[in-house]
């Protein structure tokens, strides 16, 4: 089965001329969830990985499963004013507007190895900027996974280019 047929296009979401790659159709398929997952996991022996850190809010659903999967913590990467504890924020600048995220300060350990898993990756806004926490969290990002890459808005070159790992099943 190709993820690809799985997941649908939604012209003009949400904003006009924005392409919406919605991967909520991968997700109900249960053979296309469970391939995404098990293609996400597969590379990951003997990574090492401490925690898997995952974006509001479909890389909570992936980053969950995978979190159980490896048998580590997840550590939630929410929009601003979602997190009840002490956080810290990054803001960054989307395909079609700014937003912020946030972090609990006390969600990793120094030096922990953390996964970061989200759905997509598109200008890389989003993932840079939870990096970044990560980092000032005290983790170290060894690896960025996504189901979906845009290849031309160059966020997964731009993590390249920062000397970051990066995975994604489609493009
Ligand atoms: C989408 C997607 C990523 C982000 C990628 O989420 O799930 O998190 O955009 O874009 P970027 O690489 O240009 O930063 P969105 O911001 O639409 O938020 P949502 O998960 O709340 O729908
Ligand atoms: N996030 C940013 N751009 C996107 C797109 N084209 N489809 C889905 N999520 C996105």
């Amino acid at each position: 089965m190709d993820l690809k047929s799985v997941i649908r296009t939604i012209p003009d979401y949400p904003k006009p001329g924005i392409m919406f790659r919605d991967i909520t159709t991968l997700l109900t398929d249960a053979r296309g969830f469970r391939r995404a997952v098990d293609e996400l996991v597969q590379p990951l022996a003997g990574a090492k990985i401490d925690k898997v850190a995952g974006i509001e809010a479909r890389g909570f659903i992936l980053g969950g499963a995978i979190a159980h999967q490896l048998s580590v913590g997840f550590v939630p990467i929410r929009k601003k004013g979602k997190l009840p504890y002490e956080t810290i924020g990054e803001t960054y600048d989307l395909e079609y507007g700014t937003d912020e995220v946030e972090i609990h300060t006390d969600a990793i350990e120094k030096g922990e190895r953390v996964l970061l898993v989200d759905d997509l990756i598109a200008t890389g806004g989003t993932a840079m900027a939870a990096i970044k926490l990560v980092e000032r969290a005290g983790g170290d990002v060894v690896l960025c996974s996504f189901v979906v890459d845009l290849p031309d808005l160059g966020g997964a070159d731009k993590l390249r280019a920062l000397g970051k790992n990066v995975t994604a099943l489609v493009e």
